[in-house]
C-alpha cells in the first residue's frame, strides 16, 4: 500500500513496505550510495520538488513524540520546543492534556519560532494509528527530523510473576513494544524513501527510545514491564545498527524514578527507599531531566554515537559494595 500525502505534490511518500533494499523505489541510491554522497545523489536523482521540500527548507525541525500529553512525553516536548521544534503531541485519550502540553509548548519556543504544536490521538498498539500518526506528522510538518518512542505503561494492577496475567503481558507489551517497534519500522521506511531527495546538511534524522531502569533490574510483580523494557532496549541496538548506513542515529535513555501520573501510585513506597538512599542524588527525577537528555540528542551533541545508552536515574544504575 502506498499513500502520498495530502494535498502535496508527489515527492515525499509513506508506505507501508518493509525496510529493505529490494523493495525500494529508491535502492539503487539508497542502499548502495554512502552517506558523504548524499550531494550527488540528491542533484542525480531531483525530483519535481516544491510544496513539501520548501516548507522543509523554510520550517522548524519537527519532531514526533509518542504519549506527549503528560508526563516524561510533556517534558521532552516542552524542551524540544526551547529548541524551536515543532511537535506532533500524541495522545491516546486525555485530548485536554495534549492540548495544555501544546500551550506550554508554545510558552516555551522561542520568540520569532515558528514552530506549530499539533495534538495527534493514536494508540500506538493499533497498526492503523501508528499509520495514520505518521501519515498526519508528515502532512503537517512535511518532513519529521526526530522520532521519541516515550508512550508506555505500567501493568493495571502489579501481580507477582506466579499469578501474572496473559491479558496484562498481552496490553503492556503491546503499547510498550510493538508499538514502538513497527512505529519505528515505518517511520524508518519513511526515512528511506525519502532522505536521498533532501539536503544532508539539513536532514539527519534521530530515533530516541525511552526504556526505563527495568531493563535490566528485575520487578517480579510487574514481569511484563520489564520484559517489553528489556526487549525495547534490544530494539534501540537493532534499529542503531540497521540504520546507521543512512547517517539515522538510535539512542535509549533509561529513566529512573520520575514523578509523574505512572509512579503517583507507588510514590509513598518510594519516597522512603529514595531519602535512604535507592538512588545516589536522594531526589526524585523529573520529567525536564528527561527533556533535557532528549534535547541534547537533538542538538548532536553525540555525533558519532548511536545504540547508546544513556541513563538518566540519579545513579540508580552505579553498582555499589
Ligand atoms: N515515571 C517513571 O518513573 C518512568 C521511569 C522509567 C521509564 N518510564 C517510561 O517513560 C514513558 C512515559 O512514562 P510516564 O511516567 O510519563 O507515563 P504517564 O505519566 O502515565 O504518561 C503516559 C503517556 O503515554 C500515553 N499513552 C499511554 N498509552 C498509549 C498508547 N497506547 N498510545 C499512545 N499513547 C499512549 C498517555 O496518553 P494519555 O494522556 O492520552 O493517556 C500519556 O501521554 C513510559 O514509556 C514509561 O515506561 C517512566
Amino acid at each position: 500500500m502506498e499513500s502520498v500525502l495530502a494535498g502535496q505534490s508527489q515527492q515525499v511518500t509513506v508506505t507501508s513496505q518493509r525496510l529493505d533494499h529490494q523493495q525500494l523505489p529508491g535502492k539503487v541510491v539508497a542502499g548502495a550510495v554512502p552517506f558523504c554522497c548524499w550531494g550527488a545523489r540528491f542533484l542525480a536523482h531531483r525530483m519535481p520538488v516544491s510544496g513539501i521540500f520548501l516548507r522543509m527548507l523554510s520550517g522548524s525541525p519537527a519532531a514526533l513524540i509518542t504519549g506527549a500529553s503528560r508526563g516524561i512525553g510533556r517534558g521532552i516536548a516542552i524542551g524540544l520546543a526551547r529548541l524551536g521544534y515543532g511537535v506532533a503531541i500524541n495522545y491516546v485519550t486525555r485530548r485536554e492534556a495534549a492540548e495544555e502540553c501544546a500551550a506550554l509548548c508554545l510558552q516555551a519556543a522561542p520568540p520569532n519560532s515558528q514552530a506549530r504544536f499539533e495534538p495527534i490521538q493514536a494508540d500506538v498498539s493499533r497498526g492503523e494509528d501508528r499509520a495514520r500518526l505518521l501519515e498526519f506528522a508528515c502532512d503537517r510538518f512535511g518532513w519529521i527530523d526526530l522520532l521519541v518512542n516515550n508512550a508506555g505503561v505500567a501493568p493495571r494492577t502489579r501481580t507477582d510473576l506466579l499469578q501474572a496475567t496473559e491479558e496484562s503481558f498481552d496490553y503492556v507489551l503491546a503499547t510498550n513494544l510493538k508499538g514502538p517497534y513497527f512505529l519505528t519500522q515505518a517511520v524508518a521506511n519513511f526515512w528511506v524513501e525519502n532522505l536521498f531527495k533532501l539536503s544532508p546538511e539539513r536532514h539527519k534524522p534521530k530515533i530516541v527510545n525511552i526504556t526505563s531502569v527495568s531493563a535490566y533490574a528485575a520487578s517480579v510483580n510487574r514481569g511484563d514491564y520489564c520484559l517489553a523494557k528489556a526487549a525495547l532496549s534490544m530494539m534501540t541496538k537493532l534499529f542503531a545498527i540497521r540504520l546507521a548506513e543512512y547517517g539515522i542515529p538510535v539512542f535509549e535513555i533509561r529513566p529512573g524514578i520520575v514523578a509523574t501520573d505512572m509512579t503517583s501510585a507507588v510514590k509513598e513506597q518510594y519516597e522512603g527507599r529514595i531519602s535512604e538512599g535507592l538512588t545516589p542524588i536522594r531526589r526524585w527525577g523529573t520529567a525536564e531531566d528527561v527533556g533535557r537528555a532528549v534535547a541534547a540528542i537533538a542538538e548532536e551533541r553525540f555525533p558519532f554515537s548511536t545504540g547508546e545508552v544513556i541513563n538518566v536515574d540519579g545513579g540508580f544504575h552505579l553498582e555499589r559494595l
